[in-house]
This record gives structure tokens, C-alpha cells and sequence, in this order.
């Protein structure tokens, strides 16, 4: 086997129990070529930045050559770097820098479906049906008397049929957009494929992979029909969605994981993968993990919970207690590229913004892997005022559901938008920046000790160097406290770190967990203790 990327970090085979793992959404991250779209010579060029936030790893969203219909979460080529966001020599560089910089990177895999410009598709289009081309996607014959309807009932995440008819009658499969067409993964040369995909990237120096849609490689024999639908007024499902349907979480699935495992484990150092699926119980999501499996998945029950000390306090019960059957660590995840950021979310302005900023230190506290999505260390909120002319997210054509406001490209610096995100004068940004975040661009935040980029910085260095907050203290301890107020307690080495989040609507009088490390809202000192403002977080330590 070669490894032609000879920068491997040391073999660490815990890395990624314990990591804060950094979504870097490469169109909107920095643009080094002032065409405004983000590309990885500009993701090099502030590898220094992630450096200094103090992030273990980066996940790279796609840069695979596509026509970009969702993002790029459409591949005309699993193995090259669309020229707008570079070449392979630009990936190659990436590599190189991370490791030098100590951060690993994480590429996502889209094995549900290709885009319809990929090769394969190209050719199952004019192939006759029944031909070894088309039996590399789901093609079905249609219902009705002839053929003139979907052949079952399934529809799309986007909106609208799962299927669209070509000129000679038959029917494809698109869970997503009809440019994403959906791979047959009872075809053998669909695995072999993609099991060759998976070694030009290990091979390339990639330290593990974020799959995409994992739970939807295979579809129910036969394609049953769902039984209901949009048709009958409640759609079969929306993106994250957790119902249990003919084409999602199938147990066969777990074969293919089974048989990606080995080749992972083949490769020196250690190499991972985070499975996006998509269950309806924590016990099903656990399947996709273990020993023979993939080493995590997302929970996004935590990123789902309600600014409630109860609702979170049970989802993190439950995703704690599921870690140890398994014997693999939590994932938390507040936003990514798919779900309106948290800011927003827990009430948008300034309160939201102050929770968000508490919730930031409740999940930096958490045993386990936290995953930050860009921005958030700015506390971006979402832009909901986008034009709609500006708007590309193919879901909202069909849903008006739009994904975008959390997309806009990072402010770093400068007046005016887009805030430095191009090289100098370069005016162009594909989504545009507010004027408020001028005040939210990193130079704005750096050094001021009381910004959200500072409270990040502070809370990820702690996380790394602080023995309670170690791969070794894996269990949290419950404190009691009045209603509204989440606080507990992690120890390791003689030292103990607790974390008290107020939910309530009163300070909260904190007085025997020691003396504070961090705060989300500064505290104010009262008798021998401490007040923890409303919707605010601390981490207090006791040695
Ligand atoms: C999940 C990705 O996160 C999302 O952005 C994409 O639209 C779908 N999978 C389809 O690939
Ligand atoms: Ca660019």
C-alpha cells in the first residue's frame, strides 16, 4: 500500500473520542482567488486561524467536481477537486499544512446517490433498459396502464416524487434532488467502486470520512409503497427526519459498513468515520457503530433539544447511556451546513446569542466529540433576509425551505462586506454578508476578551489540557439543583470541573464547586460564592 502523503500525525488511536472536529463548508469559508466562492488554497492560507481556535480536525463539506445543484453533495467525480475550489495538488497542500499544524482532516463521501452528470449516469441514460449501466441506479418500470406513473409512492427529502420518468418510459430513483440520482447498492460494482474511492483518499492522507445519508445505501426488495405522503397531507420525510421507511435504516445497510471497517483499519494511524444517518431510536443510530462498523455517528437529538434544562438534560442521558453499550463516544453537534444556526434557533438578537454562547460551553463540557460548524465561534446568526433571486438551495424550489442563511461566507475582516473573505478589494462573496457582522468578523473579535471568537478559543484550550476533560474522565455526575439549572461534574487526577448552565429565570447561587475557569456571561461574586446570570454557562474547578 502506498501512502503518498508521508505526513501522517503520530498514531494516536483515541483521537477521536475526545475531539472538537471543525465543519468547514468550503464555499463559504475563504476564497483565496477573489471569485467569490471559497476554495481550499484559501482554506490553507487559514489553517493557522483553526490552528489557534484550538480545534483537533477539520471536516471538509465536498469540493469533488459537480454541477453544484446541492451544493456539491452531487459528485461527477469521486476522485478529483472541481476547479472551483482547486486541484488535487491544492487537496495535497491542505494535507500537508493541517498535519504540520497538528489537525486532521475528515473528507465527506457521498455514496446514496452520484449527480446526473456523473459518467455512470451519463451512460445509464442512453443505455437500453435492463443493461448493466442502468443497473448501477435504482430504474423501475411505472404503474398505471402504461407505465405512466411513479412505480411506488416514495418521495423525495426535497419535496415532490422520488422519481422522474426518462424518454423511453422508465423510471430512476432520487431521494433528493432529481440531479441525484440514487446508486443500486445490491450491484457489486457499485462496492467495488466505492471501496476503490475510499483508498484514493486514505491513500492521499485523509484521516477519516463524514458519510453522507449512511442509512440510505439500501432500499427494501420489491420498493413497497410507504402507504402515505405529501399526496395525502403528511410528508414521508424532511431532512433529519427520523422515520422508519422502506428506503431508509434497512438493516442490510450494516454489510457495507462491515466490509469499509477493514479497509480503515488497513491504513497506519487511525482512521475514521462519522455516519450522518438518520434513525429513529438512539438503540437504531447505535447499530451503524462499533468495532466492526463505523467509529460514530451524529446525534442530533442535542442539536434538535429545546433551550429547556429538562430537554437537555434527557437528551444527554440517553446519548451518554447509548455510548457505553456501544462503546463508542457521543457526538454533539449545535449547527452544520443543514439546520438553522443556533443563535437563531434559541431566540435570535442578543438573548440568543447569550444562550447560544452557554450552550457552546455545555457541549465543550460534554465527554465525547463535539462538532463546531464555521461561525459559530463568530456567533453568526442566520440571515433570513436573503433575496430570493440569491437563494440555491435546491429545497426551496420545491419546499421554500432554504438553507442558505446559514451558508453566507465568514466575515474575517474590514467595513465591508464581504468582510475580507477574498483577497483584498475583491467585492464578490456568492451569498452576501450582512452589515451587522461587521462587527462579528474574526480581526473585530480577536483579543477582546469578552467576544464569542475568545470565549471559543478559552473553552477549547481548557477542553484540551484539562485532565477532568479528558478521553479518561468519561462519566458526568448529576449535581443537585433547583429546576432550570443543569450542573455536572467531571474528575479526573485529583481535579474536578463542573459545569453549571442556568436555564432559570433567576442568577443562579453557585458556591461549592470551586473557583471559575470560564464564563459565558461574566459572574458576579456574592457571599463566598458566585452568581451564574440567566441564560448564561460557567465551568468551575476544584482541585
Ligand atoms: C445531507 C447533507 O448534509 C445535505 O446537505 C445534502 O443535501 C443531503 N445529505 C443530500 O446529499
Ligand atoms: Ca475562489
Amino acid at each position: 500500500m502506498t501512502t503518498r502523503n508521508p505526513t501522517q500525525l503520530a498514531s494516536d488511536d483515541d483521537w477521536w473520542r475526545s475531539a472538537a472536529i471543525y465543519q468547514v463548508y468550503v464555499r463559504s469559508f475563504a476564497d483565496a482567488n477573489g471569485d467569490g466562492i471559497g476554495d481550499l488554497a484559501g482554506l490553507r492560507e487559514r489553517l493557522p486561524y483553526l490552528r489557534d481556535l484550538g480545534v483537533d480536525a477539520l471536516w471538509l463539506t465536498p469540493f469533488y467536481p459537480s454541477p453544484m445543484i446541492d451544493g456539491g453533495y452531487d459528485v461527477a467525480d469521486y476522485r478529483d477537486v472541481d476547479p472551483l475550489f482547486g486541484t488535487l495538488t491544492d487537496f495535497d497542500n491542505v494535507i500537508v499544512d493541517a498535519h504540520a499544524l497538528g489537525l486532521r482532516i475528515i473528507v465527506d463521501l457521498v455514496p446514496n446517490h452520484t449527480s446526473s452528470e456523473h459518467p455512470w449516469f451519463q451512460a445509464a441514460r442512453t443505455a437500453a433498459p435492463g443493461s448493466p449501466e442502468r443497473a448501477r441506479y435504482v430504474f423501475a418500470e411505472g404503474r398505471g396502464v402504461a407505465g405512466e406513473l411513479p412505480p411506488n409512492d416514495w418521495e423525495s427529502v426535497f419535496g415532490g416524487p422520488a422519481w422522474t420518468q426518462l424518454a423511453d418510459g422508465q423510471w430512476y430513483l432520487h431521494l433528493f434532488d432529481p440531479a441525484q440520482p440514487d446508486l443500486n447498492w445490491r450491484n457489486p460494482e457499485v462496492r467495488a467502486e466505492f471501496a476503490d474511492v475510499l483508498r484514493f483518499w486514505l491513500d492521499r492522507g485523509v484521516d477519516g470520512f463524514r458519510i453522507d445519508v449512511a442509512h440510505g445505501l439500501i432500499k427494501a426488495e420489491g420498493l413497497p409503497d410507504v402507504g402515505f405522503g405529501q399526496l395525502t397531507g403528511q410528508r414521508q420525510v424532511e431532512l433529519l427526519g427520523k422515520r422508519r421507511l422502506p428506503y431508509f435504516d434497512q438493516d442490510e445497510v450494516h454489510d457495507i459498513y462491515r466490509t469499509w471497517r477493514p479497509i480503515l483499519d488497513s491504513y497506519p494511524g487511525s482512521r475514521m468515520a462519522v455516519a450522518e444517518a438518520w434513525a429513529e431510536t438512539p438503540q437504531r443510530l447505535a447499530r451503524y457503530i462499533g468495532p466492526d462498523e463505523l467509529h460514530q455517528a451524529f446525534s442530533f437529538d442535542f442539536l434538535d433539544a429545546h433551550w429547556s434544562a429538562d430537554s437537555f438534560r434527557k437528551v444527554i442521558d440517553t446519548a451518554l447511556a447509548e455510548s457505553v453499550i456501544v462503546g463508542a463516544p457521543t457526538t454533539w453537534v449545535l449547527s452544520n451546513h443543514d439546520k438553522q444556526r443556533h443563535v437563531t434557533r434559541y431566540g435570535d438578537g442578543p438573548e440568543g446569542l447569550r444562550r447560544a454562547r452557554a450552550a457552546a460551553l455545555l457541549m465543550l463540557a460534554l465527554p465525547g466529540c463535539a462538532y463546531l460548524y464555521q461561525g459559530e465561534e463568530l456567533g453568526l446568526p442566520e440571515v433570513l433576509d436573503l433575496p430570493d433571486d440569491l437563494r440555491q438551495d435546491p429545497q426551496y424550489l420545491r419546499t421554500g425551505q432554504s438553507r442558505d442563511g446559514c451558508r453566507v461566507p465568514i466575515p474575517w475582516n474590514g467595513e465591508l462586506a464581504p468582510y475580507g473573505f477574498g483577497p483584498a478589494g475583491s467585492a464578490l462573496s456568492w451569498l452576501p454578508a450582512p452589515a451587522t457582522w461587521r462587527e462579528l468578523s474574526v480581526r473585530a473579535q480577536t483579543g477582546v476578551s469578552d467576544s464569542t471568537l475568545e470565549l471559543y478559543r478559552t473553552a477549547l484550550r481548557i477542553r484540551r489540557t484539562h485532565p477532568a476533560l479528558s478521553v479518561s474522565s468519561a462519566r458526568i455526575t448529576w449535581q443537585e439543583t433547583d429546576p432550570g439549572i443543569l450542573a455536572f461534574t467531571r474528575s479526573a487526577a485529583g481535579t474536578a470541573l463542573t459545569c453549571v448552565v442556568n436555564i432559570s429565570d433567576e442568577p443562579a447561587a453557585v458556591a461549592e464547586y470551586g473557583e471559575p475557569l470560564v464564563a459565558s456571561t461574566a459572574l458576579t461574586e456574592r457571599d463566598a460564592g458566585y452568581l451564574v446570570p440567566v441564560d448564561a454557562a460557567a465551568w468551575f474547578e476544584r482541585r
